[in-house]
């Protein structure tokens, strides 16, 4: 095999695409797209984020959801990507997004995104943030026999190596299962 190097860079795929929900102190509401972060325990997501409305508003707040982006609000989920809440404080309305208090933080849920992890603030410290996952919420249209089914999401992934975003593929095995095979 031989191989091309690209440096070091924080190239990987599939990167998620995470909408950040917050409050700010007057219950306005923003949303950001981050893709650099990751669940990294059973109720805990890690995320790697510069400065921005949101973490002024999720230190001030201690709360944010996490929504997954989707095909359907692609366009959405890359505007509030682009545009800071700082300069444009209708950014969430802009988006086409309407908000919906989590009944578990003090973060809006976005009604326009069917799945999200409601989070309190364990710690935000040298760009890192680290949320505890205090409920995961998903709209019905999204369930089928008790468990969210990814096809009706319709999420998308973000690919850094040509900054572009991928709906889902099929189904092409069964974790914890397939390797078995080989035991
Ligand atoms: C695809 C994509 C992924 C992004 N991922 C991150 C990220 O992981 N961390 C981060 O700090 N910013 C990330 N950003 C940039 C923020 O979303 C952007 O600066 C945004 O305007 C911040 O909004 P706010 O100031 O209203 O909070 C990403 C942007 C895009 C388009």
């Amino acid at each position: 095999m031989s191989r091309v190097n690209f440096g070091a860079k924080p190239l990987m795929y599939p990167q998620p695409v995470l909408i950040i929900g917050t409050y700010d102190e007057n219950g306005v509401p923003n949303a950001m797209n981050a893709a650099w972060g990751i669940t990294t325990d059973f109720k805990e997501i890690t995320i790697s984020l510069s400065d921005h409305k949101t973490t002024d508003n999720l230190v001030k707040k201690g709360a944010f959801t996490v929504s997954l982006g989707t095909e359907e609000q692609v366009v959405s989920c890359d505007y509030v990507g682009l545009q800071s809440g700082r300069k444009v404080p209708d950014k969430f309305e802009k988006a086409g997004f309407h908000a919906t208090k989590s009944e578990f933080v003090d973060a809006p849920l976005i009604d326009e995104l069917p799945v999200a992890l409601e989070c309190r603030v364990k710690s935000f410290k040298d760009g890192i943030l680290i949320g505890e996952i205090v409920n995961v919420s998903a709209d019905e249209s999204v369930v089928t026999d008790g468990n969210v089914d990814v096809k009706k999401v319709r999420p998308i992934s973000f690919d850094p190596f040509a900054n572009a975003y991928y709906g889902i593929g099929e189904k092409v095995g069964n974790a914890f299962k397939d390797g078995a095979k080989l035991k």
